[in-house]
């Protein structure tokens, strides 16, 4: 009896050893995972021996809850600050271990960094960025604010060329927020100043000069680089005497001829004038023509 149990332990002691020294080999390894807090993390083991089952080992211990059955196990556990780092390694107890793999965990992303702007053109301002880190394969999004405009651009983008509905002479605050999937991250500003250009030239047609008055046609040919423009409000001509300055504001212009706008003005003088034209748009920009002389 004695020698049977004996020759059964040693059996299985054989058998034991034969398996443990190298023919259990690992068929699922756990693999280093990259997420977001508060995400649901799974790592998994399977050895290709159903008569033993694998076990995971972490650092630090005490992570997450253990599934094992034959020659299988998992582990789940819930991604936190507190797990960010955790070693896993999967085992078979007497056996072989396997490599550590690791847990990452992402919160929300960082800041971007060197956020720049100036205006590309008479219409539009543009803004870059470099991303800020993160985990490897997780993604960040951007959230551009200017004014009331929002934009969300994706990771892969880095710059933004932004054009304004109504392009306004004053300096443009935009926001740069970064997000993932854990939440908001920080937002940086900068401010770029813009400058509208409108090319506005002034040409006499026709003239009569009276005895006190002279009577002009103008033609105020206007050149806008933007689609975005806001309505004219209103012309003013401004003649002046080497003497005397006279302002005459239009009022009535109609948007027909809006690129090249017919006036007939008269100045209450019959003397050299300087001449000069300024466009007032809705938006409070200004534009600026030459100045002839008549
Ligand atoms: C398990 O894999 C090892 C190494 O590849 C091999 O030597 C052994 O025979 C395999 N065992 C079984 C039961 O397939
Ligand atoms: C987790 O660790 C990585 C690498 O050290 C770090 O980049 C990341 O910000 C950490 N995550 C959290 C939520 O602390
Ligand atoms: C930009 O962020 C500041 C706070 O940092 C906020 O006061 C402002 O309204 C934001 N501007 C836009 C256009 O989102
Ligand atoms: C951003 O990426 C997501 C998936 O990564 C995609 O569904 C979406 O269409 C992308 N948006 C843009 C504006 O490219
Ligand atoms: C802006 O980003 C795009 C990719 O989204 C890139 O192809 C382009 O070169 C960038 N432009 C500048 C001026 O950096
Ligand atoms: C993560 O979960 C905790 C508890 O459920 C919650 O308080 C917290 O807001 C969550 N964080 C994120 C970024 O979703
Ligand atoms: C994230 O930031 C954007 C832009 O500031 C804001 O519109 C949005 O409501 C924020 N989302 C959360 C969940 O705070
Ligand atoms: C812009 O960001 C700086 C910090 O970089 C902050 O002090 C300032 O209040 C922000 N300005 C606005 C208008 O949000
Ligand atoms: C200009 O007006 C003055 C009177 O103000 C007049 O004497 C003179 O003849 C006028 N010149 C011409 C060219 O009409
Ligand atoms: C011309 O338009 C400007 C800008 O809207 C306005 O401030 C100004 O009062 C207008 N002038 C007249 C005479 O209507
Ligand atoms: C001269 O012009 C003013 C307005 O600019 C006008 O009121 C006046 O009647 C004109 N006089 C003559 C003689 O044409
Ligand atoms: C024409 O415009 C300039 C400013 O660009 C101004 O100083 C001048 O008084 C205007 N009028 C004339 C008649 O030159």
């Amino acid at each position: 009896m004695g020698k049977i149990i004996l020759s059964i332990a040693i059996n299985v002691f054989l058998l034991m050893n034969t398996y443990v020294s190298g023919s259990i080999s690992f068929t699922i390894v756990p693999e280093t995972q990259y997420v977001y807090i508060n995400d649901t993390v799974t790592f998994k083991c399977a050895i290709n021996v159903t008569q033993f089952n694998p076990s995971f080992v972490t650092n630090p211990s005490d992570v997450g809850s253990e599934l094992s059955s034959t020659g299988m196990a998992s582990l789940t556990l819930t991604a936190t600050s507190e797990v960010n780092g955790t070693e896993v390694t999967c085992k078979v107890s007497n056996g072989p271990t396997t490599e550590p793999a690791y847990l990452y965990v992402q919160g929300p992303p960082d800041s971007v960094s060197s956020f720049t702007g100036y205006q590309l053109d008479s219409c539009c301002m543009f803004i870059s960025w470099y991303p800020p880190f993160t985990l490897p394969g997780l993604t960040v999004q951007y959230i551009i604010s200017v004014g009331t405009d929002q934009q969300y651009l994706n990771d892969s983008i880095t710059n933004y060329t932004y054009c304004p509905m109504n392009p306004t002479n004053k300096q443009y605050l935009f926001n740069i927020t970064t997000t993932n999937k854990a939440g908001n991250g920080s937002t940086s500003n900068i401010t770029v100043g813009f400058q509208s250009t409108i090319d506005v030239e002034l040409y006499v047609t026709d003239k009569e000069r009276g005895n006190v008055n002279w009577t002009f046609h103008f033609i105020v040919s206007v050149h806008q680089f933007c689609t975005n423009v806001p309505p004219l409000m209103n012309i003013t001509l401004k003649g002046c005497t080497k003497d005397n300055c006279y302002s005459i504001t239009n009022v009535s212009i109609s948007n027909s001829s809006y690129n090249n706008i017919s006036l007939v003005v008269q100045f209450p003088s019959n003397k050299t004038l300087n001449t000069n034209a300024t466009l007032y748009y809705q938006n409070g920009v200004t534009a600026q023509s030459n100045t002839i002389t008549i």
